[in-house]
């Protein structure tokens, strides 16, 4: 029987933020013995890369069968289209209806006109992610296509075919009522004996990467500090989770002096959001804080950015957004831990009410910061929100998230967040985490002798270093470990990958969404 089904238990029918994503379903059987074939636009079929000592192709799942099926050697019509097998690649053929001369029918008939060769490469975790964004990439438009690769087997294949072609699925939120680009195939139908469970779990993680893309690449004028917390509210109540929301007199009630002074210049008042996810059976959990940076916008303030530095900040707000999305993720996937995502949000902008270079603030708990750089707002907020965190939420663990520092990017270039922290066990569970979801990160020291450069003489800190000596995302991890009391704690600079400038593999161009299945994994595999 055809699986009819559109969109997979995960989705929900939800629109705009927190949409649903296309449905990928599996069924059992082979291409030999397929009997809804005619039902599908697509067929999909491997094809490795040459492995030393054999040049040729190597045909993986399917094409073998599919050859059987259709009469022809597809290895050898790919072979002739020059076709690598490399990982990322594909080729598509769409096969002719009937012979010119006679006007009879040929032999595929009742099969798919079009096949589509993916290149799977090695077979890799990273190789089967970037086919299946290459898969998604070429079935755009249709309604439902059928593969066999990944779909038997290696849970962690399936996963990362599942993952990538969702991943390159992703079809940005246009504001324009003009001709749309066509989007994703309806459903993805794995053929093979994959499990649906596997299939689903894979669908959750890409949702929070598409919901962390959409709410990082929707722009400010629409996306204030409010807006932000109004869509934490509604997507955690849909999903039956705690939330609260200070507004600007709790703010000030609670002494939230870093959030307050980095959103006084804008007309779109500050919030701070707290969604909490409490497991059904908490025995042996423990309890995890997620701090991210959300800066809706941010112009710099009185420290202004130029023009070209200020154009991406409407993703300055990434971070908060991968601690909401993780949150969501734990609670859909049932992990065992606790989790509370707190979300700083602010718009850090110019006005006549703005902070001011070499103002002195009082953050939450009384530590008192000497402000340098208006332009250095993240860790103002950060410290408020980790400091709330360790006073009052009794964190086991305490992570952070944030576009903190262009130097991060400077250092790592645009794949690799910087990873800071003492705590080598948590170095490692993220790391693997990081292998494992293809969201590389790497562990930064944090320098004991770069702490002089936050000394200050009217305040217990200054908040950027007096003297530009360099290390600057180290620098700023510095700043944030004074606000984290004596908790396991680790830090992540996303600046560099949570956006890009050209769409590669299954990562697009603009907001990447980078963050939201690593820090789910982690919460997954945390014992
Ligand atoms: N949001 C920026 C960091 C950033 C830069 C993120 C580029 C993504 C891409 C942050 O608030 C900032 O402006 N940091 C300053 C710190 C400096 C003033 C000490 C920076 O990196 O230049
Ligand atoms: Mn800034
Ligand atoms: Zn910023």
């Amino acid at each position: 029987m055809a699986p009819r089904t559109t969109f997979s238990a995960s989705a929900t029918a939800r629109e705009g933020v927190g949409r649903g994503l296309p449905g990928v379903v599996v069924a059992h059987g082979s291409l030999a013995s397929c009997t809804f074939l005619g039902d599908v636009d697509a067929v999909a079929v491997a094809v490795g890369s040459p492995v030393e000592g054999d040049d040729e192709l190597q045909p993986r799942a399917g094409t073998v069968d599919a050859s059987t099926r259709y009469g022809v050697d597809l290895a050898e019509l790919a072979e002739r289209a020059s076709f690598t097998g490399a990982a990322g690649t594909t080729h598509t053929i769409d096969l002719p209806r009937v012979h010119v001369g006679s006007g009879a029918s040929l032999p595929w008939v009742d099969l798919p006109h079009r096949i589509v060769f993916v290149g799977v490469g090695r077979e890799s975790a990273g190789d089967l992610r970037r086919a299946g964004a290459a898969l998604a990439r070429a079935t755009r438009g249709l309604e439902r296509v059928l593969t066999p690769v990944a779909a038997s087997g290696d849970v962690a294949a399936t996963r990362a075919l599942v993952e990538g072609y969702l991943l390159g699925a992703y079809t940005p939120v246009r504001l324009s009522a003009q001709d749309p680009a066509p989007g994703p195939a309806e459903q993805l139908v794995l053929l093979g004996d994959a499990a649906q469970e596997t299939v689903d779990q894979a669908t959750q993680s890409a949702w929070a990467t598409w919901l962390v893309r959409d709410l990082a690449a929707t722009p400010s004028n629409i996306k204030s500090p409010e807006w932000f917390a109004d869509r934490a509210v509604d997507l955690a109540q849909a999903e039956g989770l705690d939330v609260t929301v200070l507004d600007v007199p709790a703010l000030e009630d609670q002494g939230f002096g870093g959030v307050l002074a980095v959103g006084r210049g804008s007309a779109r008042p500050p919030r701070l959001v707290t969604v909490t996810y409490t497991p059904v059976e908490g025995d042996g959990g423990q309890h995890v804080v997620l701090v991210g940076k959300g800066i809706t916008y941010d112009t710099g303030g009185l420290s202004i950015k130029p023009r070209e530095a200020m154009v991406p900040m409407k993703t300055d707000m990434a971070g908060a957004a991968v601690a909401l999305a993780a949150v969501l993720g734990a609670s859909r996937a049932g992990v065992r831990h606790r989790v509370t995502a707190v979300l700083p949000l602010a718009e850090n902008h110019v006005g006549g009410s703005s902070f001011r270079p070499g103002d002195v603030l009082r953050l939450y708990g009384g530590t008192t910061v000497e402000v340098a750089n208006t332009d250095a707002e993240g860790r103002l907020v950060l410290a408020d929100a980790l400091a709330y965190a360790d006073a009052t939420l009794d964190p086991d663990v305490l992570v952070d998230v944030a576009t903190l520092t262009g130097a991060a990017s400077v250092g790592l270039g645009r794949g690799h967040a910087a990873l800071f922290s003492h705590d080598a066990g948590l170095v490692a569970d993220v790391e693997a985490a990081g292998r494992e979801t293809g969201e590389p990160v790497w562990h930064m020291p944090l320098v004991e002798d770069y702490v002089s450069a936050l000394r200050s003489s009217v305040a217990d800190l200054r908040h950027v270093p007096t003297d530009p000596q360099g290390g600057g995302a180290v620098t700023a991890a510095l700043f944030l470990r004074a606000f984290v009391g004596e908790r396991r704690w680790l830090h992540l600079d996303i600046a560099g990958p949570a956006r890009s400038t050209s769409r590669r593999h299954e990562v697009p161009a603009g907001a990447t969404g980078y963050g939201a299945r690593l820090v789910l994994r982690f919460l997954e595999t945390l014992r």
